[in-house]
């Protein structure tokens, strides 16, 4: 048995994390902690388990073997060294954290303290983007040329536990980012995993055209975004996010490589199409891709995969070591948007 805590109890905490442990034969729920006690009150009475009363004293319990971080995201870095050097093994949220430097310090903590740190870019995941990574390295449609993708909703105020235009999303001394790379990492990342090279540059422009919070003021950070990239081996494509697409949510990649064109989630009957070079087509029903609008339609396999890694002492898919590498673009994407100009990563 895995003994998990929980740190942060907002919604995906209680949508994906708590739900999928309490679906987990292996684990054991052990405790929550929220700044909000109600909230980690009501997981506790919902999925069983205990209240603490500081993260101090959950990170500290011997009780515990593993833990989730799915607070804001400026308290991620503090929360997840802390838990690694008290031996627990963390899957941390997205986006890791809100600095490179805290982002090395976390691979550094784990690496110092033999734990496993599992960062939930859980996009890697879907059957669909493992199934375009195989066909992509395959080369049987030759090799990728080019991209476009792009990740919109309606905004995170209607989806975050605080359910108010207050939200900490649009605050930047919680947030630190916008849309950017609220949404932007989980595509980022999905193009470098599926790509299979590091990014080289990226021309980044990050504007707030529609949010404001209560009082009627503009949001302190983006709700739209576009990224112009360059991977190292010269793919070339572009990022763009938003949380001003009121109606239903688009998540859509196109990946154009010299036999075809790759689609993926674009239709809805098959999750992933190659319209060929030669005019044939190869269509693959794959999944459903998971939005906030019904996170439980699907387990992420994101909980299963950290108990899974810890159970077998293996390396992950979603291990911070290599996520890393996908956190320097938004980094990049900030100092480019700040300096109005390309800049290297
Ligand atoms: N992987 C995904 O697809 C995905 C989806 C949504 C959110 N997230 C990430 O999960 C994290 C949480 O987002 P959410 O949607 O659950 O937000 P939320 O507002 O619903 O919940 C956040 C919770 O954390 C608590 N909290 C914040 N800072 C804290 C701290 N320092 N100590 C203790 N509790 C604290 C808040 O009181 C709140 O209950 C964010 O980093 C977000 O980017 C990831």
């Amino acid at each position: 048995m895995v003994r998990v805590g929980v740190i942060g109890c907002g919604s995906i905490s209680r949508q994906r994390h708590v739900y999928e442990y309490a679906h987990n034969k292996d684990v054991e729920i052990i405790g929550y902690y929220d700044f909000k006690k109600d909230r980690a009150e009501a997981m506790a009475k919902d999925f069983g388990g205990k209240v603490y009363d500081t993260a101090d004293e959950l990170i500290n319990d011997p009780n515990i073997d593993a833990i989730s971080v799915c607070v804001a995201n400026a308290y991620h870095a503090e929360n997840t060294i802390k838990a690694l050097d008290n031996g627990k093994h963390v899957l941390c949220e997205k986006p890791m954290a809100t600095t490179l430097q805290d982002c090395e310090a976390m691979v550094d903590a784990a690496k110092r303290n033999g734990k496993h740190l599992l960062i939930d870019q859980n996009q890697r995941l879907t059957n669909t983007h493992k199934r375009a990574k195989e066909l992509i390295a395959s080369g049987d449609y030759g090799k990728v040329i080019s991209f476009q993708t792009t990740f919109g909703h309606g905004g995170p105020e209607s989806w975050s536990a605080d359910k108010s235009s207050n939200t900490w999303f649009f605050k930047k001394d919680a947030a630190s980012f916008g849309s950017m790379a609220d949404l932007g990492i989980h595509k980022l990342d999905l193009i470098r995993y599926l790509v299979g090279d590091d990014y080289a540059t990226v021309y980044s422009k990050q504007v707030v055209l529609d949010k404001k919070f209560e009082d009627g003021t503009p949001i302190e950070v983006d709700d739209n975004s576009v990224e112009v990239l360059t991977f190292k081996n010269g793919v070339f494509g572009t990022v763009t996010t938003s949380w001003t697409v009121y109606g239903e949510e688009i998540q859509q990649t196109t990946i154009f490589l010299q036999k075809g064109i790759m689609k993926l989630y674009a239709d809805p009957n098959y999750s992933l199409i190659v319209v060929k070079s030669d005019g044939t087509v190869d269509k693959f029903q794959l999944d459903v891709i998971q939005t906030n609008d019904d996170v439980q339609q699907a387990s992420s396999g994101v909980v299963d995969e950290f108990i899974g890694a810890i159970k077998e002492d293996r390396p992950s898919i979603l291990d911070a070591s290599d996520v890393i590498n996908s956190m320097k673009a938004v980094f990049a994407c900030v100092e480019s948007n700040e300096k109005g100009q390309e800049v290297n990563i």
